[in-house]
């Protein structure tokens, strides 16, 4: 995908069909909607927990909701979405595991009349309704520009995301942004540059051995796109004694990554505030279900509405900020103001008189 960041996104208007704001029958009480939801996997923690958002408002508003996980299998996902339209659901929100593999979804949903929500992960060349999602090209910048101001110099692995997610090659956008000059100047050199196929630890802890490998351990950075990878990564730098000497990047705020953070092991994580992200999707889909306003759906407090586009139009997408976590910040951000995770599961690797107070 050819965009530049969110705020770069309407510029690229003249690519594109321009999109129309779609119109469907949905005039239900709330109580009477039923809403679909297909996530790709549940392997990272973040699903879970937004599987349970959407649990908790539905339980809230009254509504039926259904659940299907792919468990990474995309023809599944194929499967299990036409299996929801058949049960009679009034809204779809995807999160699609391979973005250029969900178009038949979107096919089958507009013979349906029933609305798509692509959920975090885009979903290409279709004619998708709404998308609702995090900055990715923010998170792959502030991934990039923590680790660089620790190690401005010497020689770098890059670590990419799951190449089947467009989320994956916005974060890279983004991480390539802040690299560039660097590399230009001959300031840092990539030794290893490698997509981690499924976003899968495995996959980061081999190609960081490799990375290891061919530089004689004198590697000074690694970019990984997300907490899962860079957990993969971390191990292949301890068996080599260079756990904590090396900053490292991730996304998620992932437990096992904040407990790295605040143990030093790891530089930064891009964290996403997936209450409102879920929040904002949860709205929409109910204005799409009881023939409200979607436009007007979402508490502006969110995050703000934009058009991107997914190689077929250009979608209504409605962007949530991401928020750089260092060991600095993660105590009053992710503890205190949004109840992430609590004091005990982060610090527990560390000497209780050393907690925060
Ligand atoms: C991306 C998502 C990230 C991360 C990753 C791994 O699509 O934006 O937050 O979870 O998937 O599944």
């Amino acid at each position: 995908m050819t965009r530049k960041g969110f705020a770069g996104a309407l510029l690229l208007a003249g690519c594109a069909v321009l999109a129309s704001t779609a119109v469907f029958a949905g005039q239900k009480a709330v109580k009477d909607i039923r809403v679909g939801v297909s996530v790709g996997h549940t392997q990272e923690e973040r699903w879970q927990r937004e599987i349970d958002m959407f649990q908790q408002f539905a339980d809230e508003h009254g509504f039926r909701l259904m659940v299907q996980s792919a468990e990474n299998n995309a023809d599944n996902q194929i499967k299990q979405c036409e299996n929801l339209f058949n049960q009679g659901i009034d809204v779809l929100i995807l999160q699609s595991l391979d973005a250029s593999a969900v178009a038949p979804i979107i096919d089958m949903a507009k013979e349906e009349g029933i609305p798509v929500i692509a959920y975090d992960r885009f979903a290409m060349n279709c004619d998708l309704d709404y998308y609702i999602t995090f900055d990715s090209f923010k998170v792959g910048a502030v991934q990039a520009r923590f680790v660089t101001d620790v190690a401005p110099k010497g020689n770098y692995i890059w670590l990419k995301g799951g190449p089947e997610d467009n989320n994956a090659h916005l974060v890279a956008q983004g991480q390539e942004s802040i690299l560039k000059p660097y590399v230009d100047r001959g300031d840092i050199k990539i030794v290893l540059e490698q997509w981690c196929k499924g976003w899968d630890p495995n996959e980061a802890l081999r190609h960081t051995e490799n990375g290891l490998t061919l530089a004689g351990n004198d590697i000074q950075a690694v970019v990984a796109s997300n907490d899962g990878t860079a957990g993969g990564a971390v191990q292949a730098l301890d068996a080599q004694g260079l756990a904590g000497k090396v900053p490292i990047s991730g996304q998620d705020a992932d437990l096992a990554a904040c407990q790295r953070i605040v143990q030093g092991i790891q530089t930064v994580t891009a964290y996403k505030p997936l209450a409102k992200l879920n929040r904002a999707a949860c709205e929409l889909a109910v204005a799409l279900g009881t023939g409200k306003d979607p436009m007007t759906s979402i508490d502006p407090a969110l995050g703000v509405w934009a058009k991107l586009d997914n190689n077929y139009k250009l979608v209504d997408s409605f962007s949530v900020d991401v928020i750089p976590v260092t060991r600095d910040n993660l105590y009053d951000i992710l503890v205190v103001q949004d109840k992430f995770h609590s004091l005990e599961d982060v610090y527990r690797n560390i000497p209780r008189d050393q907690w925060p107070k």
